[in-house]
């Protein structure tokens, strides 16, 4: 079998990631306001989306600082022994479950020493939406409906999208999920300071690396059903005393529309809508872009790595 090739990569796409936070009642209330539903289990905290049966956010209590726990893929059905194998040629070892997380799956280490889980399991379908109708460019879709009275109904997150990870290593962290693991680089910005990679036909990138000094967590992006769901999440964090964040905009590489708001620990979360799909004939380029197409420009901690060293 060979790796990476049409149709056999392993990773299917981003089942959840962890953090270890030092509050969980703060990350708890943070969660609610995004919009996830959120539950204890095992003295973890666990957050989903509405409508989806998949956990998309593991948080378990300790330590001074927030720093990123563990990240988990599903894997393309029956892979899990020549994900084992290719690991193993890789020198990448099988691991045991970090503190707080399941046994399921493979778990390994990528080259930052994060630990990877690999699930042989089916992403949970996200919340049905309704079909987006829409009077622009030519288009005339939306026929005597007044918009205003359905556009706020449906605008909670509906899916887990994509989490970026700062690195001090983008070229071996991207060999290493790309030939080992089998996902496939997007794009890039600026010859690797940002790397967004895919797994197969969907959404343009549902894991990256942005450069930086050492590992950590930037962000993560949960899918909300329109725009004004986007507009809406960020107003009503707001009306929370939340701080305002970067958005509304929409982003170059991926061409989405985004709202960030910053987590209680100096990271980020990001509602996304209307990403690229890309599909098998994707050809990946190297881009000189702003991160944003329009909007205002990002905040200046936006790129701040505050997570501590690792040992
Ligand atoms: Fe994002």
């Amino acid at each position: 079998m060979q790796f990476g090739a049409k149709g056999e990569d392993m990773i299917t796409g981003l089942h959840h990631y962890a953090l270890r936070v030092p509050d969980l009642a703060v990350a708890d209330s943070f969660l609610q306001d995004f919009g996830l539903q959120t539950a204890e289990r095992s003295g973890s905290l666990v957050a989903r989306c509405p409508g989806r049966g998949q956990d998309q956010v593991l948080l378990i209590e300790g330590g001074p600082a927030k720093r990123l726990h563990y990240v988990s893929f599903t894997v393309h059905p029956g892979s899990l022994d020549a994900i084992r194998e290719s690991l193993a040629r890789d020198g990448a070892g099988v691991i045991d479950p970090p503190a707080g997380a399941a046994e399921d799956g493979l778990w390994t280490r990528d080259p930052d020493g994060t630990p990877v889980q690999l699930l042989d399991t089916e992403p949970a379908k996200p919340r049905p939406v309704a079909e987006g109708l829409f009077n622009v460019g030519a288009g005339r879709q939306r026929i005597g409906v007044a918009q205003w009275r359905a556009a706020a109904e449906d605008v909670l997150p509906r899916r887990l999208g994509h989490t970026l990870l700062f690195t001090p290593q983008p070229g071996r962290l991207t060999d290493f999920y790309t030939t080992v693991l089998g996902l496939r680089v997007s794009d890039r910005i600026h010859g690797g300071a940002v790397t967004f990679l895919n797994a197969g036909p969907g959404d343009h990138h549902v894991f990256g690396f942005i450069a930086s000094t050492h590992p950590g967590f930037h962000h993560a992006s949960f899918e909300v059903p329109s725009i004004d769901a986007i507009a809406l999440g960020a107003q009503r964090m707001r009306g929370r005393g939340r701080d305002a964040g970067w958005g509304l905009g929409r982003h170059t590489i991926g061409s989405n529309f985004f709202h960030y708001n910053p987590d209680p620990w100096g990271s980020w979360i990001e509602w996304f809508s209307d990403i690229d799909q890309i599909d098998d004939c994707w050809v990946a380029g190297d881009h000189d872009v702003p991160p944003h197409l329009w909007g205002g420009p990002p905040p200046e901690t936006f790129l701040a790595n505050r997570e501590p060293h690792r040992e």
